[in-house]
């Protein structure tokens, strides 16, 4: 499973990288203003960082400005995937850019038929909203479910994406689905390493490497 970075902060990033969990990264306008730095700067940063694809989101809401935001984007860098949210508009742009030869990621995903739609018209990845259905009572790892059956059923190429992840429980969870990806806060991701009795059973050897004085360097 591919682990990206859900952030547009540099130094989280470099810290993902040296853990070894960073196969890419997911920006959206959100996480941009957040950093504070320009998009198309800040973007190019990260693309010379990360060997992994870098999704970055247009910001026009009719087809014809996306194509042409989402050709600037590709130009930042040959790791840039270029990320149109899910509308009709999106995905005229996604059919258009994609037959380029441009990658392609269709963020705003919440429901088997979007998904359909984004994979019918050429997307590299669907990013399919986890932690955002489960905010409204809807379980957002259905989503996920219904995905993954649809896709294999046609043998669509698109990778599933799960986004808008909140706990680790989310990460085990789209792993045995079969997500393909997964995109979280570096927090959420670094959090998967954490057990109480990982840390229990540290204590109690550090104790005895103590007591009996163990020592190999
Ligand atoms: C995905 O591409 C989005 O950037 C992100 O996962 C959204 O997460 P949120 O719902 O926690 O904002």
């Amino acid at each position: 499973m591919k682990f990206f970075v859900d952030t547009a902060d540099v130094d989280a990033i470099r810290e993902m990288m040296d853990l070894g969990f960073c196969d890419g990264v997911t920006t959206n306008p959100s996480l941009i203003a957040k950093s504070g730095r320009d998009i198309l700067e800040v973007t190019k940063e990260i693309c010379d960082m990360v060997d992994g694809p870098v999704s970055a989101e247009v910001v026009a809401l009719d087809s014809a400005t996306m194509i042409e935001e989402g050709r600037k984007l590709a130009k930042i860098a040959d790791n840039v995937v270029i990320k149109l949210p899910l509308t009709l508009d999106g995905l005229k742009a996604c059919k258009v850019l994609s037959s380029e030869g441009h990658k392609i990621n269709v963020t705003l995903c919440f429901s088997a038929n979007q998904a359909l739609l984004a994979a019918k018209s050429g997307a590299t990845y669907i990013s399919p909203f986890i932690g955002r259905l489960d905010d409204i009572n809807i379980e957002g790892l259905d989503l996920i479910e219904d995905i993954r059956t649809i896709y294999d059923n046609y043998g669509y190429e698109t990778e599933i994406l799960a986004a808008s992840i909140r706990t680790v429980n989310h990460i085990s969870d789209c792993a045995k689905i079969g997500a393909d990806v997964i995109t979280a806060p570096p927090a959420v991701i670094k959090a998967m390493a954490n057990h109480v009795l990982t840390d229990k059973g540290l204590d109690g050897f550090v104790k005895d490497i103590k007591a009996a004085g163990i020592k190999i360097l």
